[in-house]
């Protein structure tokens, strides 16, 4: 007999460089953690809480998606978050990170969403972190500050995936840009995720009507961002999608 047993997953989405897709990651994967057979409730955290783009984001869910798709709820503040065992992807603006360890232990997984910089908190939030995606766009502009920051985050022994997106390509054949990013990225920094994700105008038109990069309208680019979230949360927790021989963790993360 299967069991299955809840791996409490807490994910942080981070790069000092903006506009990179970190907040197109942090919503997708906290839909696509929504998905496992093991979730019941996943913590969307919105750090960036001047700009808020996960947490409009959830708007734009609740505005446009069937509600039947995914129970969500939004708050603007952790102490206005009120516990129910019905909502399954909640999203809270945080100011600062107070709360955010004693919120975890609430929920099943937990994504965090920062602002684009190079902070104690971003430090912090990694250290709490199982795993730290770090999207770059393929710019060696945007690749070289990445591996800086994976170096920072490899010394401190932090568990970190790079993540190529907004990938330009020639109809299917991506962009010399592209294959120099990953020779790139293959000689400084091996913790580079395989999938990566291309650069489409339906990726921002799905984000922007709420919906996950894998549930945009076009099955091929959907399949593509399910595989890289699937590669992500693989990455945390092999038992994660494939189900597990028990494991226990400890209380408290
Ligand atoms: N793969 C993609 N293809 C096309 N558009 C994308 C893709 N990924 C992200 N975008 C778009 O790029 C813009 C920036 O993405 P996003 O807001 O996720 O970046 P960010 O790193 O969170 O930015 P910030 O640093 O300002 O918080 C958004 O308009 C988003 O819709
Ligand atoms: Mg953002």
């Amino acid at each position: 007999m299967v069991s299955f047993v809840v791996v409490r997953m807490i994910f942080f989405v981070a790069n000092l460089k903006g506009g990179s897709g970190k907040s197109s990651i942090a919503v997708s994967l906290s839909v696509a953690l929504c998905r496992l057979p093991t979730s019941l409730r996943v913590l969307l955290v919105d750090l960036n809480a001047e700009q808020g783009s996960s947490f409009d984001w959830l708007g734009g869910r609740m505005e446009h998606q069937p509600k039947r798709l995914l129970i969500c709820e939004r708050y603007s503040h952790q102490r206005d978050w009120v516990p129910d065992q019905v909502t399954q992807l909640t999203c809270i603006r945080f100011h600062g990170q107070r709360g955010i360890a004693e919120l975890a232990p609430n929920f099943d997984h937990v994504v965090i969403d920062v602002l684009p910089q190079l902070s104690h908190l971003v430090f912090d939030m990694a250290a709490l972190a199982d795993l730290t995606v770090l999207p770059t766009s393929p710019s060696i502009m945007d690749a070289r500050p990445t591996v800086e920051i994976a170096k920072s985050f490899k010394k401190c022994g932090f568990d970190y995936r790079l993540l190529l997106n907004r990938v330009s390509t020639a109809g299917r054949t991506p962009t010399a840009e592209f294959e120099f990013a990953q020779n790139y990225l293959a000689t400084f920094e091996r913790n580079t995720l395989e999938g990566w994700i291309p650069m489409r105008p339906a990726y921002a038109r799905a984000l922007a009507r709420g919906k996950a990069l894998q549930e945009c309208s076009y099955g091929d680019l959907s399949i593509y961002a399910g595989m890289v979230m699937r590669e992500i949360i693989e990455a945390a927790s092999p038992w994660a999608i494939k189900g597990a021989p028990r494991k226990t963790r400890a209380a408290g993360k």
